[in-house]
């Protein structure tokens, strides 16, 4: 893709990329270092001029998140540790109060389990969308399924099982009609398929910086459209914020609001490099995805052609996200995995994928399928070195 990287030091494949991309660019690994050995000091906490270069690596990030999901403010870009807390954030900071939420058939744990949990305890009433037999609704369905006291609807944008991506807009359309706060689930899509909180009425995007935008590790972030009201999301924690320390009350403008205790900062200045190696792709998002695709049609194609018994759980849809479901007749896919990763060096992730629900949509729960998923680096002869692989272990097995 023309972004300098660092390569695999063992000859492997990694194909978990949706889990979280690897390796990361050059500039990534550049910028934790230098954070590290050149500014080391905390943000936004002492006036010295180090504190002063964190307090801007921030603000950089902070403007890279929001320009890429069309943000005015990024003041509204709050970091997280990951997607999952960037998620509990926005799903327990509003339902609080109570009322009704809909979500989709395809959902990660990472939604579901915190609205079934607050289902259970009686704070709020839970509808599941149910879709086509891929996980697919309209807009429509959504309509029918709001009611006068739906208080959110929380929706996965591209899932993590088949890489299948919901057209956002639509949906966004009839929320904002109704004047339902829409949360997105972005961890798969984030840095793979252009997404604008104002074009798309999205009010609340959940993303991983760990992924597709290709920062390290232990980092995600929660957007804010410019006219959410960001006191209506409750705290989920409070604490030191280096901002009005004379109060012993929380600050309440963004971002303390939400971002208690020290940032990690080595993170952020890894995100903000991620965020410009992609900025820099000729034709940016959309070269992403078109890699992406490429690599999940030819591994099918491939695969279709020589492998006996290789099912796919993909539908033939577009845009894909870079991620692939599938089984070898006759082969369990956790020894599958086993083998792949023992005698071939290659990472692809075999079961539920944390997402259950996706699964039994699919027809393929509780045994689950093996995975693959493709990043930026990923190259077609590699796939076919993994087909090769997968037709020796098959043969191996049945
Ligand atoms: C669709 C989806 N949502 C949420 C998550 C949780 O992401 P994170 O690991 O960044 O918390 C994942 C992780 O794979 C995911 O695929």
């Amino acid at each position: 893709m023309g972004i300098p990287f660092i390569p695999l030091n063992d000859n492997g494949l990694y194909f978990d990329n949706a889990a979280t991309s690897f390796p990361k660019p050059r500039a990534v690994v550049d910028a934790i270092h230098h954070y590290l050995t050149e500014i080391g000091a905390n943000a936004g906490r002492s006036g010295h001029y180090r504190s002063q270069q964190a307090g801007e690596l921030v603000f950089s990030a902070r403007r890279e998140l929001a320009r890429l999901f069309g943000l005015r403010d990024p003041m509204r870009a709050i970091f997280t540790a990951n997607t999952t807390e960037a998620l509990n954030l926005a799903i327990g900071g509003l339902c609080r109060c109570g009322g009704h939420v809909v979500t989709g058939p395809l959902e990660h744990n990472s939604v579901i389990r915190p609205l079934r949990y607050l289902a259970k305890v009686g704070t709020i009433r839970l509808t599941v969308l149910h879709g086509d037999r891929q996980g697919r609704f309209d807009a429509d369905d959504l309509r029918r399924a709001l009611r006068t006291d739906t208080l959110l609807v929380a929706l996965n944008h591209a899932s993590n099982v088949t890489g299948a991506v919901q057209s956002l807009a639509p949906l966004g359309d009839i929320c904002q009609r109704q004047g339902v706060p829409l949360l997105v689930d972005g961890a798969q899509s984030a840095g793979v398929i252009d997404i604008d909180l104002r074009r798309d009425g999205v009010s609340l995007l959940a993303v991983a910086g760990h992924k597709g935008l290709y920062g390290p590790t232990g980092t995600g972030a929660l957007l804010l459209h410019d006219d959410f009201e960001h006191q209506r999301l409750q705290l989920l924690k409070q604490g030191g914020t280096g901002s009005l320390s004379n109060r012993t009350e929380q600050p309440d403008f963004l971002p303390d609001r939400f971002e208690s205790g020290t940032l990690n900062l080595a993170g952020i200045a890894g995100l903000t490099a991620g965020i410009r190696c992609l900025r820099q792709l000729p034709d940016g998002l959309e070269a992403v995805l078109t890699h992406k695709q490429a690599l999940v049609q030819h591994f099918i194609d491939r695969s279709r052609q020589q492998l006996d018994g290789f099912i796919c759980y993909n539908d033939d849809t577009r845009p894909n996200a870079g991620v692939v479901a599938f089984n070898l007749r006759g082969v369990d896919n956790a020894l599958l995995q086993e083998r792949l990763s023992e005698r071939y060096y290659i990472c692809g992730r075999s079961g539920l994928h944390c997402a259950p629900l996706a699964h039994q949509v699919l027809g393929t729960y509780p045994q689950g399928t093996m995975r693959f998923s493709f990043g930026l680096f990923n190259t077609v002869s590699e796939i076919d070195r993994a087909i090769d692989a997968l037709a020796a272990i098959a043969h191996e097995v049945i």
